[in-house]
């Protein structure tokens, strides 16, 4: 793999300041022209850290919603009410407050087994995202958290989904999690047209200094590098706190 593209790093003196900065990246992705078919497709993050910048999204009132498709990018096995649900999250701090309608969120089907809920998925994106980048759905914007051991989404060290190069959505046995999740897989996360990772705080330091040293050890949100789209790495002072 290529060297990381430091251009791509932007270290923020504070996670607010990483929010607002990233409020601005997805306010203009909203303000920009929509596709042939008048839409405009967005894959949310789960975890804690992209929680601020929905409740940001959820309260600016300049923006314009219009043929917004708001998708994820991976969702534990759990029912959508469950506390742990990437969904239940996502609803709670953006989509109940925002005038998007069902039909226009697209939700992993945790409750599922993993495998079905994955097929379904796929077959979803395929129908719903016309944009194609050598035949892959191209999402406009895919936001991205990183664990602290260097996971995104739920590609997780060590797991069968980061030797995935054909299908865009499976179910990824995690070991070290005792589960099996539902996750996007590098082809679809390589295909987006902008990919905006919000990592915050000092225990992501370790992992952020070696995706940035990258190499054949690289953790797994490493292997993120939009083939013809954008890469941003939105970091706090912590986060980037081991970086050379
Ligand atoms: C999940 C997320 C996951 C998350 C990282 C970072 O389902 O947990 O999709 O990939 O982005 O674990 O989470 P924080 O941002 O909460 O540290």
């Amino acid at each position: 793999m290529s060297e990381f593209p430091r251009s791509s790093l932007r270290v923020f003196p504070s996670v607010e300041a990483l929010h607002a900065a990233a409020l601005e990246v997805a306010r203009e992705i909203l303000a920009a022209g929509r596709d042939a078919k008048g839409e405009i497709h967005i894959a949310l993050a789960g975890g804690s850290t992209p929680q601020r910048l929905y409740r940001l999204l959820a309260e600016d009132e300049g923006i314009d919603w219009e043929g917004v498709h708001l998708w994820f990018g991976d969702e534990r096995p759990v029912p959508p009410d469950h506390d742990d649900s990437n969904y239940k999250m996502a609803v709670e701090s953006l989509i109940r407050h925002i005038p998007v309608p069902e039909s226009r969120i697209h939700r992993m089907r945790g409750e599922d087994h993993p495998a079905a809920a994955a097929d379904e998925y796929e077959a979803r994106l395929e129908r719903h995202i016309s944009s194609r980048l050598d035949g892959r759905p191209v999402f406009d914007l895919i936001l991205l958290g990183m664990g602290d051991d260097g996971h995104t989404a739920s590609l997780f060290p060590g797991t069968a989904a980061l030797r995935e190069n054909r299908r865009l959505v499976v179910a990824n046995e995690v070991p070290q999690l005792g589960t099996t999740r539902i996750t996007l897989t590098y082809p679809v996360l390589n295909a987006a047209r902008k990919v905006l990772f919000l990592v915050s705080g000092a225990g992501k330091a370790p992992a952020l200094a070696a995706v940035v040293a990258g190499g054949k050890d690289a953790p797994p949100a490493a292997g993120v590098r939009p083939e013809r789209g954008e890469l941003l790495w939105f970091v706090d002072e912590a986060a980037a706190g081991e970086l050379p």
